[in-house]
């Protein structure tokens, strides 16, 4: 069985990914604070729930409840009923929360229809000023490693974000992660701030897909 598609419901987003994300493997987006990462996280797991299948949703940001049901609206109670939400408050507790959701999801007695771990680097990144880096560096690509496994075993979209680093010499916002996480990851996003409720999206790497670029827009209702 390969992979199939879920769509986003953002229809230039659809057509940039040639129907949506796909299952078996891990996509991650990255970009800066406000492009829109959480609301494409939210909005995608709640597509999910409403069909009917279960999200589970690792979430670092402590997603308000509020920002959800301007999403679901009037539906929010029938959607929460498919969610597994957990709210890790550092490295080592999300990693356990993606181990948890890794190993029920294979277990296969609730039909998964999405995995999303946002932000899946916030944590990391405050570890690596410290003198644990090499620890937190291991804690994150066993996690990485178990999600990409997941994705295949239980045939699922896992969705990942991931932060910027600024590099100075290069001018260039860089995702966190390092080359582990680029090869980890099947599809790359990247998501950049356009002026005002404009975000662009490109595609930085697909399994069969050419690289290309479209844009949203961030309204009280959502992405469209
Ligand atoms: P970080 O988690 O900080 O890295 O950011 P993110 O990429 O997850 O961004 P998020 O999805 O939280 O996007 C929030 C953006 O949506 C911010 O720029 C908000 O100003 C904007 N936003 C939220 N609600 C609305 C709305 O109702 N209308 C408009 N136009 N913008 C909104
Ligand atoms: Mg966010």
């Amino acid at each position: 069985m390969g992979p199939d598609r879920l769509p986003t419901g953002i229809p230039s987003v659809d057509r940039l990914l040639d129907g949506g994300i796909e299952t078996d493997s891990l996509t991650e987006v990255y970009g800066e604070g406000g492009s829109g990462k959480t609301l494409f996280c939210l909005q995608l797991a709640t597509r999910v729930a409403r069909e009917g299948r279960w999200v589970f949703y690792i979430d670092t940001e402590g997603v308000s409840v509020d920002r959800l049901r301007a999403i679901t609206g009037a539906d929010l109670d029938h959607i929460l009923e498919r969610f597994l939400l957990s709210s890790p408050t550092n490295l080592e507790e999300e990693a356990r929360a993606v181990a948890t959701a890794c190993a029920l999801a294979r277990e296969g007695k609730r039909p998964v229809g999405l995995l999303v771990v946002d932000s899946g680097t916030a944590f990391y990144r405050l570890s690596l000023s410290g003198d644990d880096e090499d620890d937190a560096r291991q804690t994150l690509s066993i996690a990485v490693a178990d999600l990409v496994g997941t994705a295949l075993r239980a045939h699922v979209p896992v969705l990942f974000t991931n932060q910027v680093w600024r590099s100075v010499r290069a001018g260039t916002l860089e995702p966190l992660g390092g080359s582990f996480l680029n090869h980890a990851a099947k599809t790359i996003l990247r998501f950049d701030r356009l002026p005002g409720d404009r975000r662009r999206v490109v595609l930085v790497k697909h399994r069969s897909l050419p690289e290309g670029a479209t844009e949203f827009r961030i309204t009280s209702a959502g992405l469209e």
